[in-house]
């Protein structure tokens, strides 16, 4: 406080404010990145498409440099009779690799297309999850298709949600076909289709996403109006209103949190975050995105849970960590070709305080949920195991083959989404497992 005390405009609450400002300020380079993520995949297709060098992709292998990786045969069969815990386990090698790749699968959203971008290292695809406490079997879309017969699941969210909606249609798709039946666009050139959903006639499954970054109701900034405004105590009708024909709700945000934004709260100005120049109290955003996962799972337990009709799943998708190391258009801003080791990454700050808030508001929820014997609800507790994942990420492949002049300082990367096929693919994996569990009547 000594250099403070001789400036006299640093009172008490001056400082504190600073102070405060500071703490999430360091997230700012963050939502610029995110902003220019966002800018950069409207515009990818076009570049990707004077491209011819995007049209070849490489072939996958299983190199010697992997089949020599110390990793144990999985014989173990599945136990959905007993709970398992996913957040804890590690990442062990897996020979198999995945069940799709760049080009088997149409519904890649192309910035995460990494194999079709010609992303040189393949290590990253021969992972799988092992939590301690179960075997996690590799994705059986078969069984997730039965499961789901006749049903409709619905993504809700962010970004995020359109990276595991669109792994999980990948897998999906290597047992049926599905069919695009809707698709909505509001003419937003930063986000294409905001709505869509697929139909698999082979069991009468709809899969749809709603695209919600902040599942309340907002409004996202614009050109004039440079914040988001968030309306803390009513849903984003945009999907809410679709609830009654919703049987799974799959929902996942956060990452908009970290925008300029003023929040609305029964009518009057609750506070905002990064709001300079205007006359709000900084509230950040952490209780904020908990009131918003309060409203969220509130008001689906108020329409679906109580009362008549059918019942609901819900599932909330835990915060997604990025791995930008430095700046995001540098070149290595996230150049891991290695899950991180153990001990190597802890799990701390932001991404910790945001798996926090979502885990506390689900377990929260359940409390009242129990009332209702219609409504299963869960979180999909992904955050640690993707924070492993450093070297899941698009990068630099966001782009078709980035570096076809040579390399140079300045690229932009996506240490943000996950390359497809990917680390997502697990998140299915648990989705899966979870509600082979809940059909056993295992909550
Ligand atoms: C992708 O998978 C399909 C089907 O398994 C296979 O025929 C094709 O060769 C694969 N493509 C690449 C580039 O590995
Ligand atoms: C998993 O275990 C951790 C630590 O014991 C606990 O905090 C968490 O709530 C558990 N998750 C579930 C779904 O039981
Ligand atoms: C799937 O969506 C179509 C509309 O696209 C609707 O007619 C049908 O009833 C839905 N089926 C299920 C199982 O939700
Ligand atoms: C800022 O808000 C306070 C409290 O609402 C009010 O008293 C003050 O006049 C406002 N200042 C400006 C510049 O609008
Ligand atoms: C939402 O928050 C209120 C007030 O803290 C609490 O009483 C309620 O149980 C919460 N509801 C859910 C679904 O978490």
């Amino acid at each position: 406080m000594g250099s403070s005390s001789t400036n006299p405009f640093k009172g008490q609450t001056y400082h504190l404010m600073t102070k405060k400002l500071q703490f999430w300020r360091s997230y700012a380079f963050l939502f610029v990145a995110l902003l220019c993520l966002y800018f950069f995949h409207a515009i990818s297709p076009f570049l990707t498409a004077n491209n011819h060098l995007s049209r070849i992709t490489p072939t996958i292998t299983t190199s010697s440099s992997s089949s020599s990786f110390p990793f144990k045969e999985e014989e173990e069969r599945a136990n959905v009779e007993i709970a398992c815990n996913y957040t804890y386990g590690k990442w062990v090698h897996d020979k198999l690799g995945p069940l799709y790749n760049g080009t088997t699968c149409g519904t890649i959203t192309d910035a995460q297309n990494c194999l079709a971008h010609g992303r040189p290292d393949l290590g990253y695809l021969y992972w799988k999850w092992k939590p301690n406490q179960c075997h996690l079997p590799r994705f059986e879309p078969k069984t997730f298709l039965q499961i789901l017969r006749n049903k409709h699941l619905a993504f809700v969210g962010d970004s995020m949600a359109r990276n595991q909606l669109e792994s999980l249609l990948c897998m999906l798709a290597t047992a049926s076909t599905p069919n695009l039946v809707y698709s909505y666009s509001d003419g937003d050139k930063f986000i294409r289709h905001k709505f869509r959903r697929w139909h698999f006639p082979s069991h009468n499954v709809n899969v749809s996403i709603y695209w919600s970054p902040f599942l309340v109701k907002g409004i996202e900034k614009t050109e004039s109006v440079n914040y988001n405004r968030l309306y803390l105590d009513s849903l984003d009708e945009r999907w809410a209103s679709a609830l009654d024909q919703i049987d799974m709700i799959v929902l996942s945000a956060g990452h908009w949190f970290l925008q300029p934004a003023v929040y609305f709260n029964d009518n009057s100005v609750l506070g905002c975050h990064y709001c300079t120049g205007q006359n709000h109290t900084e509230v950040g955003f952490y209780d904020v995105f908990g009131k918003t996962l309060n409203t969220t799972l509130r008001t689906i337990i108020e329409r679906r849970g109580l009362g008549s009709g059918s019942g609901i799943d819900v599932i909330v998708t835990t915060f997604s960590p990025h791995h930008f190391e430095g700046e995001w258009d540098k070149f290595g801003a996230c150049p891991k070709t290695h899950p991180y080791a153990e001990g190597e990454k802890e799990l701390e700050g932001m991404d910790a305080e945001m798996r926090k808030i979502g885990v506390r508001e689900v377990e929260a929820a359940k409390v009242n949920a129990k009332k209702s014997r219609r409504l299963r609800l869960e979180v999909l507790d992904i955050t640690k195991l993707s924070l492993m994942r450093g070297d899941g990420h698009a990068g630099p492949y966001m782009f078709a083959n980035p570096f076809a002049n040579g390399i140079t300082e300045r690229v932009q990367n996506d240490c943000v989404h996950w390359c497809l096929p990917g680390p997502v693919d697990a998140w299915n994996e648990i989705l899966l497992d979870m509600m082979k569990r809940w059909e056993r009547g295992l909550v």
